[in-house]
């Protein structure tokens, strides 16, 4: 069976919750802490061992480009001041993957941003990251996702349980047990079948409270659904859609298998989950730990006053 080794990175979105910030930045410019969310989602990518890595762009995209590319200037103004530890820092973002880029031309949903990426993908399996969140290197979902396509063949779907009144904003999966095997070698991970999708479903007619997160492993047969796929929820092609054909049909494109995550994600995607992310970092960070964290204490115990 042929591995997993491409990954697809949707980036065309305008951004429109942290306006007026993404009028002129792509929102997956926007830095926590120091680094853009995006990168953090290619070095998940990375991480899991998919070194070539589409993004599907638009307009005002070209930031994106920029940070992945060499920046000759910058680095020789690093390299005469003698600042190894940033001039690395600078190299690592052009380093790390293989990017190429595509334009999603229309804006005609999620499930026509992943079509674009067909002949990128060329009949391999290949995994699909969205950028509104990342998840934390200690706790790895998409090697728990790739080894179950290796195990079982199909697409996979990343998953978490989110309370009833929050399932209206995601995919959400109806699901039956998996077929008996050995439990995934990776903490915070459990593997079910998906036996069907509905995309952003009000909570009365959620099938259950298993919520599509944005990463995704899927079989290429995808690619020949996703052309047929009429537009759904919001007028817009819906991948969720394409992966319900799927997972009704395995003879078509295999099973369609989800693993559900109960490890640490860190959501960007809107204002307040993103100021918890820059804490939640922050706090973690090693050279800026401390400080933040006994300033943070501070500022609680003090009742939020300067
Ligand atoms: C997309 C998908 C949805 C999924 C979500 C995860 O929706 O269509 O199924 O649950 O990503 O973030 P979006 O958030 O782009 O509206």
């Amino acid at each position: 069976m042929v591995e997993v080794r491409k990954a697809v990175i949707p980036s065309a979105g305008l951004g429109t919750r942290f306006l007026p910030a993404t009028k002129a930045t792509p929102k997956e410019m926007l830095p926590v802490i120091d680094k853009p969310t995006i990168q953090y989602v290619v070095e998940e990518a990375v991480t899991a061992g998919l070194t070539d890595v589409l993004m599907v762009t638009g307009r005002n995209k070209r930031p994106l480009e920029d940070h992945f590319d060499r920046a000759a200037e910058l680095e020789e103004a690093l390299a005469a001041k003698g600042d190894e530890a940033r001039l690395e820092q600078v190299r690592a973002s052009s380093n790390m993957a293989n990017v190429h880029y595509v334009r999603q031309g229309d804006p005609k949903g999620l499930g026509h941003a992943v079509l674009k990426a067909a002949s990128y993908v060329n009949g391999e399996p290949f995994a699909v990251l969205l950028g509104d969140d990342f998840i934390d290197e200690r706790d790895p979902l998409l090697p728990a996702m790739i080894e179950v396509r290796r195990r079982y063949g199909g697409s996979v779907v990343g998953l978490i349980e989110v309370p009833e009144e929050h399932i209206h904003m995601y995919g959400c999966a109806a699901v039956k047990p998996a077929p008996d095997g050995p439990a995934l070698p990776f903490d915070h991970t459990s593997l079910i079948q998906i036996t069907d999708l509905v995309e952003k479903p009000a909570a009365a007619q959620a099938p259950s409270n298993l919520a599509v997160i944005g990463r995704y492993v899927l079989d290429p047969a995808v690619m020949d659904v996703l052309a047929e796929t009429p537009p759904g929820r919001g007028g817009e092609i819906q991948l969720t859609d394409a992966l319900r054909t799927l997972a009704g049909n395995p003879d078509v494109g295999g099973p369609v298998h989800g693993v559900v995550f109960t490890g640490r994600r860190y959501d960007t995607g809107n204002p307040i989950d993103y100021l918890k992310t820059v804490v939640q970092l922050a706090v973690d960070r090693p050279d800026l730990g401390k400080e933040f964290r006994e300033w943070l204490s501070d500022y609680v115990r003090e009742g939020f006053q300067i």
